[in-house]
């Protein structure tokens, strides 16, 4: 199970359940230069470390070149997010105000429509309460320890909620700057981090009551991951956010459904109604923040494009042709290049390990008190 996947939710995540600290982090790119200079590599760090006079006095102006292939690299990257953060070009998302209201928040549901974590928990207030328990843990007594630690996973990450919004209000085009704007995207981000609170206290009450886990541990877990927080690329650019956006929720919808599968299988009927309830939210926030992507493809295509470069994969990209400049038509190409290049990387990746033999590595995790999952540790 992609366990890694789970953690990551605003960014190529470090968090480890068994580390001290959790911490989500945002990837930053090989620049244009410095990828040129190997793989992101910057030459001097290939170069032997035995060398004759000459092949010196050639490394060291390798190393200068070096140099200044990487100063040029960071200029270069940092001009590239300037570009994101000029006005005409955040205006494009400010205007999208109007549509926002008509397209996009309709796709929220009212507190009313909303299912609630009760709904699909032991009511305490009930005198079937302690049955009800009992029916839910002889569900959970059956599901393996690596769903188990997958699905803590699941629930952590829904659980730094708190996270989450802070960084689309960092945004300032959209930012709900009193924390009770009337604005439609201020409106957005308050009804969807609603809709998501619901996630984290539906699983983390499964959770409680199956009486499977650790709770301290996963408790611990969560207060690292919220107090550690995360880095967004600063300046922080509404284009790469709202990629990043739509991908994390296909994650999480993704990760949550195939959870609702796997302990549906082995019998934990209330688990796989909770997780693929949760799913279904997911495929709805997805399906909104696609919409906000696909506008703003239509809006700016260049910006749209090389933000989407920097964050992968496509949405019908490879029509796109007016209003891209070369550096936009090239991340046009890179992109639709991707699926292909990727399915060669993962054949070769599994060749790799068939050759070597590769076995599982057992991993200790605190959450399940200590008990070991198999990793295949790449
Ligand atoms: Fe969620
Ligand atoms: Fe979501």
């Amino acid at each position: 199970m992609a366990l890694a996947a789970t953690f990551s939710r605003f960014g190529y995540a470090s968090c480890n359940p068994n580390d001290r600290a959790g911490r989500f982090s945002y990837h930053t790119p090989p620049t244009k230069s410095a990828a040129a200079a190997g793989n992101g590599v910057p030459a001097i760090r290939r170069s032997n470390s035995w060398r004759c006079r000459s092949t010196a006095t050639a490394s060291s102006q390798a190393m200068a070149a070096g140099r200044r292939q990487e100063k040029k690299g960071v200029v270069d990257e940092e001009e590239e997010w300037r570009s994101y953060l000029a006005p005409e070009r955040l205006e494009v998302v400010r205007q999208l105000e109007p549509w926002m209201e008509e397209h996009v928040l309709p796709l929220l549901k009212s507190v009313e429509e909303s299912w609630q974590p009760s709904d699909m928990l032991p009511d305490p207030a009930s005198d079937g309460f302690r049955e009800a328990c009992l029916e839910l843990r002889a569900g959970a007594a059956g599901v393996p320890d690596d769903i188990l630690v997958c699905l803590v996973a699941n629930m952590v990450t829904e659980e730094a909620l708190p996270t989450y919004p802070s960084g689309l209000n960092h945004l300032k085009v959209v930012r709900d700057s009193t924390g009770a704007d009337a604005t439609a995207w201020a409106r957005w981000i308050r009804g969807w981090s609603a809709e998501e609170n619901r996630h984290g206290d539906v699983l983390n009450r499964y959770i409680y009551l199956s009486g499977r886990f650790d709770m301290r541990e996963v408790e611990r877990t969560v207060q690292r991951l919220i107090r550690d927080g995360m880095t967004v690329h600063a300046p922080a650019s509404p284009f790469h956010i709202f990629v990043y956006v739509a991908f994390q929720e296909r994650a999480t919808a993704i990760a949550h459904g195939n959870t609702a599968r796997l302990v549906g299988a082995r019998g934990d009927a209330a688990l796989s109604r909770v997780c693929g309830t949760v799913a279904a939210d997911e495929k709805r926030h997805e399906a909104a923040y696609t919409r906000i992507m696909g506008k703003i493809f239509e809006a700016d295509p260049d910006a749209a494009v090389r933000a989407m470069a920097y964050m992968i994969r496509q949405w019908g990209v490879g029509e796109l042709a007016a209003g891209l400049s070369g550096e936009g038509r090239r991340a046009r190409d890179y992109l639709c290049a991707l699926p292909d290049k990727i399915q060669r990387m993962e054949e070769k990746a599994h060749d790799r390990a068939v050759k070597a033999g590769k076995k599982a590595t057992p991993i200790p995790i605190s959450w399940i008190f200590g008990r070991t999952i198999n990793v295949l540790v790449p």
